[in-house]
């Protein structure tokens, strides 16, 4: 446990920087909560950095994998179509439908829970709440940090608890997946995961990027000529 928290600690440079870089501010203020640690002393759990990549078409299309076969029976992401999802992450319609439609069989359909939230709520005692926007909300960083904080806590109903947020209702759901992969193969799954839910919550995030970096160039450079120009006008005037 110590030895997660502590290189959980160690990334935590990257969350100042993701935030800096205008990304979606972290819960709280920044960082990812705080934690009494074994010696009964309480520790300020710094964000690891999220691996964002959206021209990594590969990462996107595990990460919608995963999603579609971990999360959405719980959790929805109504602002979401399966199409959209074909379109952009360059994936056949027919193996979306095959494979990532667990919830509908209509391609134009939202991503809808596989389970009305309203019943989970008796079952877990919160409603998983919609996703789509989630790394808006809270920051690509806090979700990443928060999916690879699950610990065993018999305490708990699920036998599970999580460093970011006390005392989640939601299950160690990726338990299985962590079992069977190293650490760090683990880390590059649950990477591709919070790089779809990045993604999803705003697919146009790199072209945004992208357009902004163009868009600032050009008026650094159109600075050149208005400044020679200006001069010019001026010269005769005292
Ligand atoms: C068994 C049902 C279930 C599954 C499957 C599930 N969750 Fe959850 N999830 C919940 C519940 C219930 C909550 C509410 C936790 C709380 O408020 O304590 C939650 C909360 C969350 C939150 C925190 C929301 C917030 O801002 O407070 C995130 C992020 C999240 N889930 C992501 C995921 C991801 C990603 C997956 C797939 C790997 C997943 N969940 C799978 C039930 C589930």
């Amino acid at each position: 446990m110590n030895t997660l928290t502590k290189s959980l600690a160690g990334l935590g440079l990257g969350a100042a920087l993701s935030l800096t870089a205008g990304t979606a501010l972290a819960a709280g203020g920044g960082g990812c909560g705080t934690f009494v640690n074994a010696e009964g002393v309480e520790e300020h759990l710094a964000c690891s950095t999220a691996p964002i990549d959206f021209t990594n078409k590969g990462s996107l299309q595990n990460g919608a994998k995963i999603f579609m076969n971990y999360c959405a029976g719980c959790h929805s992401a109504q602002y979401v179509r399966h199409s959209r999802i074909a379109k952009d992450l360059e994936i056949p319609p027919e193996l979306v439908e095959k494979y990532l439609m667990v919830t509908t069989d209509q391609i134009g359909d939202h991503i809808n829970a596989e389970i009305d939230p309203e019943i989970q709520a008796s079952w877990f005692g919160a409603a998983p709440p919609d996703l789509t926007l989630e790394t808006r909300l809270r920051g690509d960083d806090w979700v990443y940090t928060y999916l690879l904080s699950f610990y065993e806590d018999p305490s708990r109903p699920w036998g599970a608890n999580n460093l970011v947020l006390a005392n989640a209702a939601m299950p160690h759901v990726l338990h299985n997946m962590q079992e069977e992969l190293s650490a760090e193969e683990f880390k590059s799954e649950v990477g591709d995961l919070v790089n779809f839910m990045a993604w999803m919550a705003e697919p146009a995030r790199h072209d945004r990027q992208v357009i902004g970096f163009f868009v600032i160039l050009f008026l650094l450079v159109l600075l050149i000529p208005v400044y020679l120009l200006n001069k010019e006008f001026w010269k005769d005037v005292k």
